[in-house]
């Protein structure tokens, strides 16, 4: 039988596991079926400018606990509004998505698994209409993919997050401050939610609920009478106050989603500073969240999702997703993730059960 010839993509913002993915991927298809993989570098745009690299049993051998993607990546980069020079060299956005998929003919690629985030899907769901065959894997430390329960990278960030907010309470304690910490999440909460809840912070602050800075103040208030002179601040990058709008940092116009969030923080530890009249700082966690070696649980969840996406494309079915729902990993069709976000519903569990500890969600 011919042995089938998989290309390896990984696409979007860079997060722990994308490597065990990777390795996943290669060793179960090798190990399975003798398969042959080729890695196409930085995302989609290796398969527009031709740059792959081989992916052996050897080189996907070690890559288990690296943080990154031996493959490189980009967030840039959207093959149907792609921004290179026309005729006269002034930047011009086309489609250049025939170019691609003639390319990846060109490889003579049976299918092509696509690690990545929500662009990454909704491009790949795109290049499938095409007659590309796609598997999917999702990404991301913003856990906002729609169809799986967590994405991988997640669990590594929101780890990274609640160990900084737990070495921000001592500041907190010994200086009498409210101390801010600003973590990522784009449009989601996930992030600030969950490492809120595990760092034990007392305000946690969601794009999904708009914040009133005087309930903050309030609670700051109460804590203060009953002799807690400190209080750690969870706020979401896309956080925002009622009535208002999310900060935007910069915007990235070559990218999918051009806006870069950021500065939300500083704006609340100032207005909460003059508010209470207490001390407060903040920290802006940024990239160190998308860094370092994935968890324990990471590492496991992405081996499962690159053992599944090599089984996919072994049998003929493409066009999907793997997912995590409930303990099982299953499939989803692409067509469905592209173009939604999983964002944390107001009536969600975890949100209950912040509220039962009495922190203060902003509203
Ligand atoms: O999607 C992952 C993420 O880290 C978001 O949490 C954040 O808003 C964004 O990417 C930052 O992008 P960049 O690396 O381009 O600054």
């Amino acid at each position: 039988m011919k042995k089938k010839r998989i290309g390896v993509l990984t696409g979007g913002g860079d997060c722990p596991g994308l490597n065990a993915v990777i390795r996943g991927v290669v060793k179960a298809s090798i190990h399975r079926a003798g398969a042959e993989l080729v890695g196409i570098l930085d995302g989609f745009d290796g398969l527009i400018k031709r740059r792959i690299m081989p992916l052996t049993w050897d080189n996907a051998s070690g890559i288990l606990v690296q943080g990154g993607t031996i493959l490189g990546t980009t967030n840039k980069v959207d093959p149907f509004h792609y921004a290179e020079p026309d005729e006269k060299g002034r930047m011009t956005k086309r489609d250049v998505s025939d170019r691609l998929v003639s390319y990846f003919n060109e490889l003579k690629l049976d299918i092509l698994v696509c690690i990545g985030g929500d662009g990454t899907m909704a491009i790949s769901s795109k290049l499938m209409q095409k007659g590309m065959p796609i598997v999917g894997v999702p990404k991301t430390i913003d856990n906002d993919i729609w169809g799986t329960d967590i994405t991988f990278g997640f669990n590594s960030a929101m780890t990274t997050a609640a160990e900084a907010i737990d070495k921000l309470h001592t500041t907190a304690m010994s200086h009498h401050r409210i101390m801010v910490v600003e973590v990522m999440g784009r449009y989601a909460g996930w992030l600030a939610l969950e490492s809120g809840l595990a760092g034990g912070g007392d305000v946690i602050l969601l794009p999904e609920i708009p914040y009133d800075l005087d309930k903050i103040r309030a609670l700051v208030g109460e804590r203060s009478k009953k002799g807690r002179q400190f209080s750690i601040v969870v706020v979401s990058e896309g956080a925002k106050p009622l009535g208002g709008e999310m900060v935007v940092q910069r915007m990235v116009k070559e990218s999918f989603d051009p806006v870069r969030l950021g500065g939300i923080g500083q704006k609340l530890a100032s207005d909460l500073e003059s508010a209470t009249k207490m001390e407060s700082r903040v920290t802006v966690l940024g990239h160190l969240q998308r860094g370092g070696v994935p968890t324990p649980f990471d590492r496991v969840l992405a081996t499962r999702f690159g053992v599944k996406a090599a089984e996919i494309c072994l049998s003929e079915e493409a066009g999907v997703m793997v997912a995590l729902k409930g303990n099982d990993i299953v499939s989803v069709p692409l067509q469905e993730v592209g173009g939604k976000m999983r964002l944390v519903d107001p009536g969600h569990s975890l949100i209950r059960t912040a509220r039962d500890l009495g922190i203060c969600l902003g509203d």
